[in-house]
């Protein structure tokens, strides 16, 4: 298939790129072992972030060996199925060494049952609203692969209904938040990460029930810096193929900041938002920080 701009099509109610739909099958029945890592979140709510602390857990703070390719050959995006020669997700992850690091978007029904038939661990995370919607829309205007976001104005109403990749985000958040305690899944918030990133980072280790001295630990919160990533081509994803990602029109480390949002929505447009947020949140007690 030629690369192109992918239709949405519908995966039990949920909208994918077409290739993804199209094989689903394959995704559904992956086959999942009990010492892989799941890095989960909804687009752009910091996901390479949070694959790029883990990796570097996983090797002990060695910049060099973290150095050994770029994060989306290091850590496989499990559903993606891109148009040949690409190879797909779970064909990276047949040929990948254990313990296995597997980064995923799908909302929580649709994660494949072996990884919960084999308790893997699942480390969730989410941010708020509207900073993910700022972030989504500008990434659809690089992202040659997702449908055009329109403009900002289109684009906030497609959000709204979850007329976009991996659907609605309130979904998403309030999915995994549902069953936190029901599975092995630490619920961590791209805003936390933020203010407090060793705090966050140690959390990680916990979790992961790994101990690194406390050096090395400062090491890997500098090495993950929004600065040090935006440079490192291995994590800044300027390695990957220049006709999918343009990042003349928007770089994939475009910001990183916690509140841009309020440089995009108007007055108009943030009530309109705020009126849906109030449905989506209704009698749910996850705690965004009241960036409303
Ligand atoms: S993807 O495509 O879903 O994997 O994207 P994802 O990595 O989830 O999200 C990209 C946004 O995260 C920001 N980012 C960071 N922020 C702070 N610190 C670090 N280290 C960092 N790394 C990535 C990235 O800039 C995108 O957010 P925006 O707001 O668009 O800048």
């Amino acid at each position: 298939a030629k690369l192109r701009r992918f239709p949405l099509k519908l995966v039990k109610g949920v909208p994918l790129m077409e290739p993804i739909a199209d094989g689903w099958d394959i995704v559904e029945n992956f086959q999942a072992f009990p010492d892989d890592l799941i890095i989960s979140t909804y687009p752009k709510a910091g996901t390479t972030w949070v694959q790029e602390i883990v990796d570097l857990i996983y090797n002990d703070g060695d910049a060099v060996k973290c150095q050994r390719a770029p994060t989306f050959v290091r850590i496989p995006f499990l559903e993606i199925i891109s148009p040949p020669p690409l190879p797909s997700g779970v064909e990276m992850l047949g040929k990948m060494p254990r313990p296995r690091i597997i980064k995923t978007h799908l909302p929580f029904h649709l994660v494949p049952r072996s990884i919960w038939e084999n308790k893997c661990k699942v480390i969730y995370v989410a941010r708020n609203a509207k900073d993910n919607t700022v972030s989504y829309y500008h990434f659809d205007r690089m992202n040659k692969t997702q449908p055009d976001p329109g403009t900002w104005d289109q684009y906030i109403t497609k959000f709204i209904k979850g007329e976009v990749a991996w659907g609605p985000w309130s979904d998403h958040v309030k999915g995994y938040w549902a069953e936190k305690n029901n599975h092995q899944i630490l619920y961590l918030f791209y805003e936390d990460l933020k203010e407090n990133p060793r705090q966050q980072t140690v959390k990680i280790l916990d979790f992961l029930e790994r101990v690194l001295p406390k050096d090395i630990i400062d090491k890997i919160v500098e090495l993950t810096s929004f600065s040090s990533m935006k440079n490192n081509p291995m994590t800044n994803y300027t390695f990957f193929p220049k006709n999918l990602f343009d990042h003349s029109v928007s770089p994939f480390m475009r910001k990183g900041e916690v509140g841009d949002w309020q440089n995009h929505f108007s007055e108009q447009q943030r009530q309109l938002f705020d009126r849906a947020y109030a449905r989506w949140m209704d009698g749910v007690d996850i705690p965004f920080r009241d960036l409303l």
